[in-house]
């Protein structure tokens, strides 16, 4: 089994250990309502157990059907927006080789995604990569009623249809939505799609173990019955009978909200590899949505070193002092580079003749970090020994189940969104959905007095 290891050493010069054990019991009673289903939200709590309550068949059942995909298609759209996204980009883009889509040795197809923003040239541009190769569908919302997939659906649907004739083009479509209800479920019934179950208990952000993740990601080549296993570890290291100071999820909670008592508002994830820049863009959706409401919360940033340090590096070190730093810290690398001597040494950098760019890599991480500390700014590491699927999965549910932890130690419903629905709201009465007459009159008034 991989290592995660969560250390909060350097947190202590801003605030002290007393205020950290002053959180235990706090923190422990999140967890045990967490566990106990007795909080805000808990008809949401399907997610806590869905590593070791997932079943061989359901497993089997994804890989069957990513494997009819893989054989026989070049490209796989997966169309979904939020949670119905973000998991599953994550997980592929850190296990994948960086230039895949480049690489002629594809075993698996290629996946692309659609339906995650309204921008015109990006769906265009794929329509027109996708007249050239063949390619299937995996359409995935729980509501089924999401606007931004509902609209790339409609249009990609045709687009397949009109290429491959509507008989051939059920057998290339695969729906994720929800059991019962929804469009989406409708559409896939009528026309006979496949289709998988997101559990009504288990929220977006909180569905990647679900068929929502499991699925793209098979497609892709990669192993969930190792991201569930790490996933399930996990699960057992972070359970309420592990002691507060062993269970790294509770560390990583007490250790956020002591430093957001503190007026540390902001928390930026910090990768120093591409491959971890969608676990970021994941994290951010399960902790902003999680986290900020009741006009309470932690925001949460993140940034791509070194790439970062040339740009919002000079706000960490010397702006306003309100963020703290989580470090996604990688011990080992997938593949070796060395440095070549040079005899010329123009470039002097021949002090680093023959070290590998890991190495650079790690004393760059090293000399940020305590840049950082000397700027006034908390560190805090989540280190895993490499990126696989084993360390992954562990990684996936050890922010979820801190983010359940941390939410409750913040007294908010950590399960709900209700922020998400205004701009939803005000989008649909201004394009003349039917039942928001009155607020798309009184918008249009406001944007009159506006011009
Ligand atoms: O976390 C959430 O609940 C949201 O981000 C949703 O996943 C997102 O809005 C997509 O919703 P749906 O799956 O219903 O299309």
């Amino acid at each position: 089994m991989e290592k995660l290891l969560v250390s909060i050493e350097k947190i202590f010069p801003f605030v002290n250990r007393e205020q950290i054990n002053a959180l235990e019991p706090e923190i422990t009673k999140s967890l045990q309502t967490l566990y106990n289903k007795d909080g805000k939200g808990s008809e949401y709590l399907g997610w806590l157990d869905l590593p070791s309550r997932i079943t061989e068949h359901e497993i089997k059942e994804i890989e069957e059907t990513a494997h009819q995909f893989k054989k026989k298609t070049d490209i796989v759209v997966v169309i979904g927006i939020g949670g119905s996204y973000l998991g599953a980009r994550a997980v592929i883009d850190a296990l994948s080789h960086n230039f895949k889509n480049l690489l002629n040795e594809n075993s698996s197809p290629v996946v692309v995604y659609a339906g995650q923003n309204l921008g015109e040239d990006y769906l265009f541009d794929l329509i027109q990569v996708l007249s050239n190769y063949d390619y299937r569908i995996v359409v995935i919302s729980k509501s089924g009623t999401t606007t931004e997939p509902a609209i790339a659906f409609r249009i990609l649907k045709k687009h397949l249809e009109d290429k491959y004739g509507k008989a051939a083009s059920k057998e290339r479509i695969v729906a994720v939505t929800d059991e019962h209800r929804g469009a989406l479920l409708d559409i896939a019934r009528k026309e006979g799609y496949k289709t998988f179950v997101i559990p009504d208990n288990v929220g977006g952000r909180f569905s990647v173990f679900t068929a929502v993740g499991l699925l793209p990601i098979a497609i892709a080549g990669f192993d969930i019955h190792q991201l569930i296993r790490g996933a399930k570890h996990m699960q057992q290291m972070t359970s309420p009978q592990v002691p507060f100071a062993e269970n790294p999820a509770a560390q990583y909670a007490a250790a956020r909200n002591a430093l957001y008592r503190n007026g540390n508002s902001i928390e930026i994830l910090v990768n120093y590899t591409p491959r971890l820049l969608y676990i970021t863009e994941w994290w951010k959706q399960l902790y902003g949505e999680s986290e900020g409401k009741d006009n309470k919360g932690i925001f949460p940033a993140s940034v791509n070193f070194t790439t970062d340090l040339h740009s919002l590096g000079q706000y960490i070190q010397d702006g306003r002092r309100i963020l703290f730093e989580t470090v996604l810290s990688v011990e080992k690398t997938r593949s070796a580079l060395a440095i070549p001597n040079d005899a010329d040494n123009n470039d002097g950098l021949n002090y680093l003749s023959y070290k590998p760019l890991s190495y650079v890599n790690k004393m760059a991480e090293i000399g940020t970090m305590l840049a950082h500390l000397d700027g006034g700014v908390p560190n805090i590491q989540i280190e895993i020994s490499q990126i696989n699927e084993n360390s992954i999965g562990q990684l996936l549910y050890f922010f979820e189940i801190a983010c359940g932890i941390s939410g409750y130690t913040l007294g908010v419903n950590p399960f709900d969104q209700p922020g998400v629905e205004d701009y939803k709201k005000n989008m649909f009465a201004l394009l003349g959905k039917p039942g928001f007459e009155n607020l798309s009159a009184a918008l249009h008034e406001r944007m009159e007095k506006l011009e």
